[in-house]
C-alpha cells in the first residue's frame, strides 16, 4: 500500500491535558464521562476537532485528517464550505431566530419538494431524531393506532419508540408500554413482515424502515421487504414511514427513489441542514394536516428553533450545491472506491458494504459488530489520517475526488489488516 502513516506518533503520551478530566467544583468531570455525545465515544480519550477545511479536518495536536465522518454524514460538502458559511453568515447577520415565521423556511421547503415530487408538505425539526418522533406521532392521530413496525436492530434517532426498535440493549428507561407497541421484525424477513401485520392490521399506525442501516451493519433492505411493506401499508390503512435521514444523500429522491417506493411520510436531517442543526419530516397532504395549526384538533408541534434562519439559508446553499450530477459522481467514486477495497481485503475475514458515497468495513457477514471492535478499527484508521463514525461509517464529501477517495481507500485498507491481524491470510 502506498499509504504514508501520518499519525503514527499519535500516542497517548500524556503530554497534554487531557480536557476529558476537567472537573466542576464538586469534583465531577463537567461532561458526564467526559463527553458530550454519547455517540463520539470510541474506546477512549478522544481528541478533539479544532477546525477544518474541505475535506480536511484538523485535531487538538494538529493532525490533519481525512474527515469521512464529515458529522455523521452530514456534511455533504465538507468542512466550511465557502458558499454555505456565506449564506449561514448572511442569515445570522439578519437575526439568528424569530419568533413569527421566515422566508428560508419556504425557500428550503421548495427544493426539498421539488426533489420528492410524490409528496405535498414539509415540517422542520431540530434533529433527525424530532423528524421520526414527530412522524410517528402524526401516523398515530391520523390512523388513531398505537403500533409500530420496524426492522430488528434499526436505528431512528433517540426517541422512546426508536429506541425500542434496537432491543433490550437500548431500552433502559423506555416503559414496558412504549416498547409492546413496537414490533421489531428481522432484517429482510418478509414472511415475519407479513405474519406481523396480518395478524392485527387494524392496531398498526405505521412501518418505519431505513433502506440502508448503518446500526444494522449498513445491509441493504431487499426489494422484495421494501415493497412488501408498501403492500401491506397501502392494503392496512397503515402509514410507511421511510427514515431517510442519512439516505437522503444517495440520489435525489434519496434511497426512495432507487427502490421506486413512495413513502407516504418521508424523514430527514443531516444533509439538508448544510452542517446545522436540522430534520424534518415530508408528507402527503393529508397526514401533514395533522400539524396544520388552522385545523382544529391539530397536534402540538413546535421547537423554538425549527425552521430557524440560519439552518435553513444553510440547508437550502447546500442542496442546490447537491444536483444530481454532484450525487452520481459522488456515488461512483464510492462505488470504485468499494470494488477496490473489496479485492483488498480478500482472505482478511472482513468484507466492505454501502451505497454509493457511504460506506463502512465490517467483519463477513456480521449484523451487529461488537463495539470493541468497532472502535479498534476507528483508531486503526485515525492513526492512519482517516476519521470515520465510530462504528467506521464513512461518507464521501463533495470537496473529494478521485486522488483523495483513493488516499480513503488505502488507509482503510491498512486499517482494516491491522485489526484483521492474524485472524486473516495477509495478502502481499
Ligand atoms: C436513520 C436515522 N434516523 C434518525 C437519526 C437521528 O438523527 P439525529 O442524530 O439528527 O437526531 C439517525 C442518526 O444517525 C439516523 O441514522
Amino acid at each position: 500500500m502506498t499509504t504514508s502513516n501520518p499519525a503514527s506518533d499519535f500516542v497517548d503520551d500524556g503530554a497534554l491535558e487531557d480536557p476529558h478530566l476537567r472537573r466542576g467544583p464538586r469534583g465531577y468531570p463537567l461532561l458526564p464521562g467526559g463527553y458530550g455525545r454519547s455517540t463520539y465515544y470510541t474506546g477512549r480519550p478522544s481528541p478533539y476537532a479544532v477546525r477544518g477545511a474541505g475535506y480536511r479536518v484538523w485535531d487538538d495536536r494538529d493532525l490533519e485528517l481525512i474527515d469521512a465522518n464529515n458529522n455523521f454524514t452530514s456534511l455533504i460538502h465538507g468542512n466550511a464550505h465557502p458558499e454555505i458559511t456565506k449564506a449561514a453568515t448572511a442569515a445570522l447577520s439578519a437575526g439568528a431566530s424569530w419568533g413569527i415565521p421566515n422566508l428560508y423556511e419556504w425557500e428550503l421547503a421548495d427544493l426539498l419538494l421539488e426533489r420528492l415530487p410524490t409528496l405535498d408538505q414539509v415540517r422542520f425539526t431540530n434533529s433527525g431524531t424530532e423528524a421520526v418522533m414527530s412522524a410517528i406521532r402524526i401516523a398515530r392521530a391520523a390512523t388513531g393506532r398505537d403500533r409500530i413496525v420496524v426492522t430488528q436492530g434499526g436505528y431512528h434517532g433517540t426517541s422512546d419508540v426508536a429506541l425500542a426498535a434496537g432491543g433490550p440493549a437500548y431500552t433502559r428507561g423506555v416503559t414496558a408500554g412504549v416498547t409492546r407497541d413496537v414490533t421489531p421484525i428481522p432484517l429482510n424477513d418478509v414472511q415475519a413482515l407479513r405474519d406481523a401485520v396480518e395478524s392485527a392490521p387494524d392496531e398498526y399506525a405505521a412501518i418505519i424502515l431505513d433502506l440502508l442501516p448503518n446500526r444494522a451493519g449498513l445491509l441493504r433492505i431487499t426489494q422484495e421487504f421494501v415493497t412488501t411493506a408498501r403492500e401491506l401499508a397501502s392494503r392496512h390503512g397503515i402509514v410507511l414511514i421511510i427514515d431517510e435521514v442519512i439516505s437522503l444523500r444517495l440520489g435525489l429522491q434519496g434511497l426512495s427513489g432507487a427502490y421506486g417506493i413512495a413513502p407516504d411520510l418521508l424523514t430527514t436531517g443531516k444533509t439538508i441542514g448544510g452542517g446545522f442543526a436540522v430534520g424534518a419530516v415530508v408528507g402527503l397532504a393529508d397526514l401533514m394536516s395533522e400539524v396544520d395549526p388552522t385545523r382544529a384538533g391539530s397536534l402540538p408541534h413546535g421547537g423554538t428553533f425549527s425552521g430557524n434562519p440560519v439552518s435553513m439559508a444553510a440547508g437550502a446553499a447546500a442542496l442546490r450545491l447537491y444536483p444530481e450530477s454532484e450525487i452520481e459522481r459522488l456515488n461512483t467514486l464510492g462505488d470504485v472506491a468499494r470494488a477496490t477495497i473489496q479485492g483488498n481485503l480478500a482472505g482478511s475475514g472482513w468484507e466492505i458494504r454501502g451505497w454509493g458515497s457511504l460506506l463502512r468495513a465490517v467483519p463477513e457477514g456480521s449484523q451487529k459488530v461488537p463495539e470493541d471492535l468497532q472502535h479498534k478499527l476507528w483508531w486503526e484508521s485515525y492513526y492512519r489520517g482517516l476519521l470515520g463514525s465510530p462504528a467506521n461509517l464513512l461518507s464521501l464529501s463533495t470537496p473529494m475526488d478521485k486522488g483523495v477517495v483513493d488516499d480513503i481507500v488505502d488507509r482503510l485498507t491498512d486499517a482494516v489488516w491491522a485489526v484483521a491481524g492474524n485472524q486473516g491470510a495477509r495478502r502481499d
